[in-house]
């Protein structure tokens, strides 16, 4: 469904280029839950704005079925994120200006427009019960702890209901109870179908995939299971 091949990308910093991934290849399918590890620095999150058009690659491909990620325009770009990916980002990319229920339907209504609202309804229900948000859904992201605005932002990403879930770090701040539910999610919408991109320092959440890559100085080092 998506295939990455031979895949540079660099930073520019003043006349500085600094190369974060360099020459990585892997396919993401139907079915797949693949977690990518690795040092601090070594290019996880950079693949993952990659992956999701933020960043255009210095070379190599992109491709979603036949849309081509590496060269879409921005309008082509936001189509194809709307069709594919629910995107976890490592750093919360909730709207301070509206509660977590609103942050929701916006997400929603990206892919969805204002359709299906019935359905809209039902996937909060279940996944605020999976993630225990219910009390939350009708606060503001600054009024949240660091824990439970993950939590929100894992909603907010899997309320779009798409094939592909990348996710950067879910559980950086998640205390152990919470870790747990979010396994468990992770596990129920692969399960149902998604395939899942997970980038994460914690070996336990990395051991529920069933591939694991070791990402080092921007390469593909090891497949570790
Ligand atoms: N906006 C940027 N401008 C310049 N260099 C950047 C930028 N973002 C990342 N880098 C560099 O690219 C490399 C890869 O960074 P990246 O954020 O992808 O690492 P990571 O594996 O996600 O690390 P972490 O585990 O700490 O989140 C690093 O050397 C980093 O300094
Ligand atoms: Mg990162």
């Amino acid at each position: 469904m998506i295939r990455v091949h031979n895949l540079h990308i660099q930073y520019k910093q003043g006349n500085q280029v600094v190369p974060a991934v360099r020459g990585v290849s892997f396919d993401i399918n139907p079915g797949d839950y693949m977690a990518f590890i690795g040092p601090s620095g070594s290019g996880k999150s950079t693949l993952i704005s990659a992956l999701a058009g933020l960043i255009r690659p210095a070379s190599g491909e992109i491709h979603a079925e036949k849309h081509k990620i590496h060269s879409a325009s921005r309008s082509e770009l936001s189509r194809i994120r709307a069709r594919y990916f629910s995107i976890v980002f490592q750093f919360s990319e909730m709207l301070s200006r509206f509660t977590v229920r609103e942050n929701l339907m916006l997400s929603w209504m990206a892919v969805h427009g204002s359709r299906r609202l019935d359905d809209f309804r039902e996937r909060t229900e279940y996944l605020a019960s999976r993630l225990d948000i219910f009390p939350l859904l009708d606060s503001f992201p600054g009024q949240l702890s660091g824990g439970q605005l993950q939590k929100t932002a894992i909603a907010r990403a899997l309320i779009r209901d798409l094939p592909v879930i990348l996710a950067d770090e879910p559980s950086g701040n998640l205390d152990p109870e919470s870790l747990k539910k979010v396994k468990l999610l992770f596990a129920e919408e692969h399960e149902k179908g998604k395939a899942i991109f997970l980038v994460t320092h914690d070996m336990q959440f990395a051991l529920d995939a069933k591939t694991i890559f070791e990402l080092r100085d921007g390469k593909i080092s090891q497949l570790v299971k």
